[in-house]
């Protein structure tokens, strides 16, 4: 009976160390777990490579942000890059590069056209003849610094004879735009956009093109970003 009284009391103790241990020894995972959501220390960085060696996917958001400090996305870099002779591109381009926060970068023609060089009417002018002539390539002056750090690329133009004045292609053949993202835009009297960028896509390899938008001289700020917002670039 004194015996059997020993053992019950041996027992007890026995129990009671067993849970003292458990429970000590499941406040570091306590702590861990909450470290995890709430720090960008070395915890959250294991747990996270633990769950990518398991093939697990990181289950809340303190753990992906965590996770990945230097792989969040920078902002896309938008570049509004346009030629104008008259001012009615300039406009829409620079509404663009207001609206989008992006950069803006006039091609600017090595000799200035006058107005007889755009006259229209008259066969020999200098927009008619290069017009005419489908290699012909007006020179630029100045060049778009560091073409590379875009992703984006808005290009605007007036049409000419329904279609990219020829210093567009003289911008196109001048830089690597391959892995970019690229649209046109274009200001008329009255023509629509038509196929007017098809030189300019023909010149750009390797870039993803989006559809592009014909505006009239005096498109409000409105309009130009239903356009721009609607390409889902931003
Ligand atoms: C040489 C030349 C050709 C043009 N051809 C057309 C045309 O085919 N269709 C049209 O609607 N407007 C035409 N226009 C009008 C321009 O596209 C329009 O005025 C445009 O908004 C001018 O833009 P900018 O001020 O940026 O140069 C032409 C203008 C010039 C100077």
């Amino acid at each position: 009976m004194k015996m059997k009284k020993i053992v019950t009391i041996l027992l007890a103790a026995i129990m009671i160390l067993s849970l003292a241990a458990c429970a000590g020894g499941n406040e570091p995972a306590g702590d861990s777990d909450s470290n995890t959501t709430s720090q960008s220390g070395s915890e959250g960085s294991k747990t996270s490579e633990e769950s990518r060696q398991s093939g697990e996917t990181p289950s809340n958001a303190a753990d992906s942000a965590d996770s990945s400090p230097d792989q969040e996305p920078e902002g896309i870099k938008i570049l509004v890059a346009y030629f104008s002779a008259t001012n009615n591109t300039e406009g829409v381009a620079q509404k663009l590069a207001e609206g989008l926060g992006a950069d803006l970068y006039k091609i600017t023609p090595e000799q200035p056209y006058t107005d007889e060089d755009l006259d229209y009417g008259d066969s020999d002018s200098r927009s008619s003849v290069e017009m005419n002539d489908p290699s012909a390539r007006p020179a630029i002056s100045g060049s778009v610094e560091n073409m590379e750090q875009y992703d984006v690329v808005l290009i605007g133009y007036p049409i000419w004879w329904g279609e990219a004045p020829r210093i567009m292609s003289t911008f196109m053949e001048s830089y690597d735009f391959s892995g970019k993202t690229l649209a046109a835009f274009c200001t008329s009297a009255s023509s629509g956009f038509g196929s007017s960028d098809s030189a300019l896509r023909s010149a750009a390899d390797g870039a993803n093109w989006l559809d592009g938008h014909r505006f009239s001289a005096g498109a409000s700020a409105d309009d130009v970003m239903e356009w721009a917002n609607g390409l889902g670039i931003n």
